[in-house]
Parts: structure tokens; C-alpha cells; sequence
């Protein structure tokens, strides 16, 4: 592996077309304190976190109102503003009150407060891609469609992206605004969005995996995953970022941390490539590991 780990060896994915990021990304959700609440344990190490992204050549940053809350959006204004070559996704939608407490907000009127105050936090005058953090079941969806699609018609926000979605959703979606990208939980051992990742690949909309590095019981000694990455002299983190760059065009990982260490080690997957056998393997392990999981549950 090189001494300069660099994102740009994932290679690029044009956002709605227009908006060229690397496709390794990072997630700004760790750089905030326990339960995804207050600020982190270690505040200076997460600013070094985040001014080393655009030297590591991390083009997508992921983040959201509700990280902190406001605590995210802060620190990425505060160190990296006004964001040169960077891509700041942010989300809306969802309300805290405590560690680990997370609630759907999705009335029009909120959604619009949610635009106006991370405009206001990550001091830009559109949003470069807005998602749409849940769609609320108490609110009748098109409602919350029509509320996005305004503030895209607006210029608040240039390219709007979901996240948890289903096709059907994806595709309700589309009759009110283009969307140019979706957020699911995605990694190697959990697999229940295989349909919607390969839906995106045919739209060519953006597909970002969150909790990409998990690999549940693959993670444990003698399993192919801990083969692979011995064999190849990385990390399980490295192997799980590679199978899923090379598991879709389309795919753009956002591998969180508060660590400039695991950072470095993160983006240096970008230049691993998996054989076609060692990715086959993998992926095969990981259905089975996903479809064990489903049937004890
Ligand atoms: N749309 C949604 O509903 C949703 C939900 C969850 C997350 N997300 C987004 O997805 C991003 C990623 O998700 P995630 O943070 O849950 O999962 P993740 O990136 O797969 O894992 C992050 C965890 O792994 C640790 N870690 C990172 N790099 C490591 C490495 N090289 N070796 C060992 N441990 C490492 C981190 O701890 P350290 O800080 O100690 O490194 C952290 O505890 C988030 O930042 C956020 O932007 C979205």
C-alpha cells in the first residue's frame, strides 16, 4: 500500500450527473460524541479528521442535521468552509432528544426549517445534495415530495438524495424530482437492499452504503474475509471497502470515523483491487452469513 493513501483511486461518480466526487466518501456521524450526541470525546483529533479529507482526496462528505445535532454540520463548516472540490451531502428529517434517540419528522414545514438552518450551519447558498434522512409514516409521502421538490425548484438544493428507500419509494420519488442519490444500510453481511443497489446501477443514481465497514461474523479468524485481507496484507475494514466499490459503478462508500488512523487506512482501500475469485468469494460468504442472520432472527 502506498505511504499516501489517496481517494481519488476509487474513481469518480458524476452526483445527478454534474457534481464529480470520488467514489470512496466519508461519513461525517462519528466526529460527534457518544450515541451520536454532543460533541466528541476528542474534538481536536476529529478537526484533524475532517482538514485531512481533501489532502486524502475525499471529494463526498456525508453528514446531517441530526449528527450532534448540529454538532456535524459545525465542525465541517468550521474546517473545511467554504469546501473546495468537496461535495457536503447533508439530511433533514429526523429530530433528537438524547443519545441514540431518533425520530421522523417529515412535515413540509419542518423540512423546510431543516434546509434553511444546515444552509445557515454549512454557510453555502444551495445545498449541493440534500437527502431526505426517512420518509415519515405519519405524513402522507407526496406531501413531503412536494416539500423537497419546492426547495429544489427554489435553488436551495441542487441534487436531492433518499435514504431506507425501496424501489417503490425510489420510483414515487421520481414522479415529483430527479434523485440522484440513495442512502441504505448496506455491507457485505447485510444484504437486504441487493435490489435497490442494482435499481441504481440501471438509473445511474448514486448508491452510499451506510455502516459499510461491519462484517458481523465474517469478521471472526479463519473466515474467507480474514483470508483474503491477510493474504493481501489489509485490513478487514480495507476488504469490506473493496468488495464494495467493486460490487457497483454505482456505489460510493462512507466509511465513518473520529481517527486520523483508521481514516488513512479507510482510503487506502481505494487502490485495493480484488481478484474476480476472492470477490465471488465474498460475496457469497456474505449472502450466507446475511441469510443465516435472517433465519435466526
Ligand atoms: N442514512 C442513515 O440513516 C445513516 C445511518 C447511519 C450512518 N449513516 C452515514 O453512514 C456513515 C457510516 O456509517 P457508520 O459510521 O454507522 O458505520 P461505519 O463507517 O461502517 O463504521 C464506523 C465505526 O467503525 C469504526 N472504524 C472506522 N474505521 C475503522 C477502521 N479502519 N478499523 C476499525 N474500526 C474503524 C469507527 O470508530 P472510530 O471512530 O474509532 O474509528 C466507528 O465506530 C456515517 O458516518 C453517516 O454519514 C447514515
Amino acid at each position: 500500500m502506498t505511504a499516501v493513501p489517496n481517494a481519488r483511486a476509487s474513481g469518480t461518480f458524476r452526483l445527478g450527473g454534474d457534481l464529480p466526487v470520488h467514489r470512496l466518501g466519508f461519513g461525517a456521524m462519528r466526529v460527534t460524541g457518544p450515541g451520536i450526541w454532543g460533541d466528541p470525546t476528542d474534538p481536536d483529533e476529529a478537526r484533524r479528521v475532517l482538514r485531512r479529507l481533501p489532502e486524502a482526496g475525499v471529494a463526498l462528505i456525508d453528514t446531517a442535521d441530526a449528527y450532534g445535532p448540529f454538532v456535524s454540520e459545525d465542525l465541517i463548516r468550521e474546517t473545511l468552509h467554504p469546501y473546495p472540490g468537496t461535495v457536503i451531502a447533508t439530511k433533514g428529517g429526523l429530530v433528537r432528544h438524547g443519545p441514540d434517540a431518533w425520530a421522523s419528522v417529515g412535515r413540509p414545514e419542518y423540512l423546510r426549517q431543516c434546509v434553511l438552518m444546515s444552509l445557515r450551519r454549512l454557510g453555502v447558498e444551495r445545498i449541493d445534495l440534500w437527502q431526505l434522512h426517512r420518509i415519515d409514516p405519519k405524513v402522507p409521502r407526496d406531501e413531503q415530495f412536494d416539500a423537497v421538490r419546492a426547495m429544489r425548484d427554489e435553488g436551495l438544493i441542487r441534487h436531492v438524495g433518499l435514504s431506507q428507500v425501496s424501489v417503490e419509494e425510489i420510483e414515487a420519488a421520481r414522479e415529483r424530482f430527479p434523485v440522484a442519490s440513495v442512502q441504505n444500510l448496506y455491507n457485505l453481511v447485510r444484504r437486504d437492499s441487493e435490489e435497490v443497489v442494482d435499481h441504481c446501477a440501471r438509473e445511474g443514481i448514486a448508491f452510499l452504503p451506510w455502516y459499510p465497514l461491519a462484517a458481523g461474523a465474517l469478521a471472526r479468524p479463519g473466515t474467507v474475509l480474514d483470508r483474503v485481507a491477510e493474504r493481501m496484507g489489509a485490513s478487514h475494514a480495507q476488504v469490506a471497502l473493496a468488495w464494495l466499490l467493486r460490487r457497483s459503478p454505482v456505489m460510493l462508500p462512507i466509511p465513518g470515523t473520529g481517527s486520523v488512523a483508521h481514516l488513512d487506512e479507510n482510503v487506502a482501500a481505494a487502490r485495493l483491487t480484488l481478484h474476480d475469485a476472492d470477490f465471488a468469494a465474498l460475496d457469497r460468504a456474505g449472502r450466507e452469513a446475511w441469510e443465516e442472520r435472517r433465519r435466526d432472527a
